[in-house]
């Protein structure tokens, strides 16, 4: 029995019953906080929370261990609904073309990109791999993720692709909070199928799906819908595909082009649609009429310098957003989400408390566990973050660059 109560918090953020699992328009202003509040999780579960005047006090302080968040925040823990954490070597001479005039995709048509990272990719073993992805689990857990998606999308061949979600799922083994698994065979066409999308779609089909339905090794499937990547129509024949294996789409659509892959996911049932750093107001009221979340990666805009999604039209026409990382070797190289939730206000104008429902109840129907994570509430999963002492809430995105998070419950 593991019991944690933790007392004198400052600012008990996003807790509270019967929230709404997804927030969405002008409600995403208002943040449920209890001041001068106590938590008590037991076995990893929220057993207990509220005011400090009005706590009971503990019969049986046997195993307990009690922390004092005097001056400090606690919240739930940051869920990250969109990573590319396994990855072989990191890519900053792409970052210095790229200060030398060159674009992202100026880059890949000379062979950078993606297809760089899947070279690399495939002369590495599933141990290295996932010995290299751990710690940078280990160090985003640090700075406030308790949850995780991850996708493949750097193999681009069966071996490589399986190779890949195989070490999603020891990560998923090996940490006791939630990682979620999303198959991106089609994130670009390897080289060998450049003039033969139909010959790599096949492959995405007859050889891929089912190994990795056989072997239980994705909950989602992901295409990154693109001009010089997957068209409108190949996706939509990949993500029919992966739905005979129960695979839900969670697509990259709009990140530089505007090619009706939003209204065609959420046609599919997408659960979420990522980037949207281009944004159509077709694109708006499909998404109004639709239980799809648009999903943010602000890190990724400042990385490689493409404009910002438009986060106040999409909030203003009464839309949820979430906030992700990104966390890759060419567009993010951090999976730091302190520095999402900086960049979403500063660049977005997004304000603290949206860009708080943005990273945690809202990212965790991204990922599909509002049930168990999002919020402080009874029965779901004590994973939290303990902030470190700082004056309020806003401070967080306010002074960037620091890491204002003392410790995360529940790795
Ligand atoms: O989400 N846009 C597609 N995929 C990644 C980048 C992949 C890469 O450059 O390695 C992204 O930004
Ligand atoms: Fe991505």
């Amino acid at each position: 029995m593991s019991k944690i109560l933790i007392k004198n918090i400052k600012g008990l953020v996003q807790s509270g019953e019967n929230l709404s699992e997804l927030v969405k328009g002008s409600n995403m202003q208002y943040l449920p906080i209890l001041e001068n509040a106590f938590l008590a999780i037991e076995d990893d579960l929220i057993v207990e929370y509220g005011l400090m005047d009005e706590w009971g006090g503990i019969t049986d302080w046997r195993d307990v261990e009690v922390i004092d968040a005097e001056g400090k925040y606690v919240l739930p823990a940051f869920c990250d609904s969109h990573t590319h954490i396994v990855f072989a070597k990191s890519r900053e001479e792409e970052f210095v073309d790229r200060i030398k005039g060159l674009t992202y995709e100026e880059i890949a048509l000379k062979g950078g990109g993606i297809l760089n990272s899947a070279r690399r990719l495939s002369e590495k073993s599933e141990d290295e791999l996932f010995e290299e992805a751990m710690k940078r689990v280990k160090l985003v857990n640090s700075y406030g993720t308790g949850a995780l998606e991850i996708k493949s999308g750097y193999g681009l061949s069966v071996e490589a692709e399986l190779k890949m979600l195989r070490v999603i799922k020891r990560i998923k083994k090996n940490v006791s909070f939630p990682v979620k698994a999303t198959f991106l065979g089609a994130h670009a066409f390897p080289t060998e199928f450049k003039e033969n999308h139909r010959g790599y779609i096949d492959l995405i089909i007859n050889k891929m799906l089912p190994k990795i339905a056989e072997e239980k090794l994705a909950d989602y499937i992901d295409v990154f819908c693109e001009r010089n990547y997957f068209s409108l129509e190949e996706m939509e024949e990949i993500l029919l595909a992966g739905k005979k294996y129960g695979l839900i789409p969670k697509v990259h659509v709009n990140q530089f082009s505007i090619m009706g892959g939003v209204s065609k996911a959420i046609e599919l049932g997408a659960l979420s649609v990522d980037h949207l750093e281009e944004i159509s107001d077709e694109d708006i009221e499909a998404l109004k009429n639709s239980t799809c979340i648009p999903t943010l990666l602000p890190s990724c805009s400042h990385f490689i310098s493409i404009p910002f999604a438009n986060a106040r039209k999409i909030i203003d026409a009464g839309l949820p957003v979430a906030l992700a990382s990104d966390f890759n070797p060419g567009t993010t190289p951090t999976g730091n989400l302190q520095v999402v939730l900086s960049l979403a206000c500063v660049k977005m104008k997004m304000t603290p408390e949206e860009v708080i429902n943005a990273l945690t109840i809202n990212a965790a129907y991204a990922m599909g566990i509002s049930e168990t994570h999002g919020s402080i509430s009874l029965g779901k999963k004590g994973h939290v973050i303990i902030t470190k002492e700082i004056p309020s809430l806003a401070y967080i995105p306010y002074a960037f660059g620091d890491n204002h998070i003392e410790k995360t419950i529940g790795f």
